[in-house]
């Protein structure tokens, strides 16, 4: 049967776009149409770069949903511009991928819900970790109850990044820019939501941010595992992966990731003596990393969804959570509190 051809426009033609149209490409059917920014110069050069001869370039996403009636809108602006764009694509008949965090507050993502909700349109997050072929195999390792059940789970995450973009004066910018992947990965990895967390936040000294780059936070899970997060954005030398170093411990074993291809697990043999003594589970294998760090599959998911029913893994109304943790995270570092995790 012949694929159903769907047309997208993007809007926020910025650095991450270029990774969106590499991966639009790469799937059948789907055209990109237009193409739309601000500033104008970043839409024509996505469209030149990107081949699309007859793609409309525009600074007005309105006109240019008018003008092109597409089947999809793909939003990889900033968070302050998510709730007008989704708004307009939604009230122009569009699905929606976006870029996360899906809203730069929980009041707007419950609004931007609720209007795809009432759309009768697909909206969904690029929460492109959750496609990465390593995590998918913590999560089956996990998932096959081999360690028993999970009580703990913590992440690291270390790099020294030197953006020369809006990340630089943000508040909060770790929490909200980065730590969502890895709060939205620790969900998808426990099975769980968070309800409770307590966070501080702040600033190294001799910092290149103006504020907010590292943050330690503690969240309990609905299921009772307790999952840590330690991050910085301003920690030279010894670098994690963008996917962090995870540490997963249950009731009969235990399981570390680097965040990319190297995976131990070790599972109780026997425990006649003060130390257990343990087998371990070979669980790694060499598996070429997936384009775009995962966006490909994110959106070749989403674009099956808009075909063919069902929702994606990403769906808005459940990736949520995730920000209700990133959310939380501030609240509580803002406040010294601990304090409840609400979608
Ligand atoms: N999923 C990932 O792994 C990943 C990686 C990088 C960035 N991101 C996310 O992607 C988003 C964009 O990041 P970036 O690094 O590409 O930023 P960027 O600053 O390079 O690009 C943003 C673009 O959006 C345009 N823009 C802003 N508001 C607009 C509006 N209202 N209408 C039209 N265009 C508008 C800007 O002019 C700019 O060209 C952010 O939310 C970021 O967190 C995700």
């Amino acid at each position: 049967m012949a694929e159903q051809k769907l047309r997208a426009v993007l809007v926020g033609c910025g650095t991450i776009s270029e990774v969106w149209l590499k991966a639009s490409a790469e799937i059948g059917g789907l055209e990109v149409v237009g193409f739309v920014d601000l500033n104008a110069e970043n839409a024509r050069q996505r469209a030149a770069e990107f081949g699309a001869k007859n793609g409309l370039v525009s600074t007005d996403l309105e006109a240019a949903l008018r003008q092109t009636r597409p089947d999809i809108v793909f939003d990889c602006t900033l968070p302050s511009a998510r709730a007008q764009v989704v708004q307009t694509a939604l009230a122009h008949g569009c699905h929606v991928l976006t870029e996360k965090p899906m809203a730069d507050s929980l009041e707007t993502a419950r609004q931007l819900v609720a209007a795809a909700r009432q759309a009768g349109k697909l909206y969904a997050v690029m929460q492109n970790r959750r496609y990465d072929p390593n995590m998918r195999r913590v999560k089956a390792f996990l998932d096959s109850g081999r360690m028993g059940a999970l009580t703990t789970l913590n992440s690291d995450y270390y790099m020294g990044v030197h953006f020369e973009s809006f990340r630089r004066q943000q508040a909060h910018i770790l929490l909200l820019d980065m730590a969502i992947h890895t709060f939205d990965a620790a969900r998808f990895l426990i099975g769980a939501n968070a309800v409770s967390a307590y966070c501080y936040e702040w600033n190294p000294a001799g910092s290149w941010y103006e504020r907010d780059a590292s943050a330690l936070a503690i969240f309990e899970m609905s299921n009772g595992v307790v999952y840590t997060y330690r991050g910085s954005w301003c920690a030279e030398g010894l670098a994690t992966t963008w996917e962090s170093a995870w540490h997963a411990v249950g009731q009969r074993g235990s399981l570390k990731w680097d965040g990319a291809e190297n995976i131990q697990a070790q599972v109780v043999a026997r425990t006649d003596s003060m130390l257990s003594s343990f087998d371990d589970v070979p669980l790694a294998g060499e598996t070429p990393r997936p384009f775009g760090m995962g966006h490909l599959e994110n959106l070749r998911e989403f674009i099956d969804c808009v075909r063919n029913g069902g929702q994606p893994l990403t769906r808005a109304d459940d990736n949520i959570h995730s920000l209700a943790m990133v959310c939380a995270a501030i609240q509580s570092a803002d406040s010294g509190q601990r304090v409840p995790v609400v979608a």
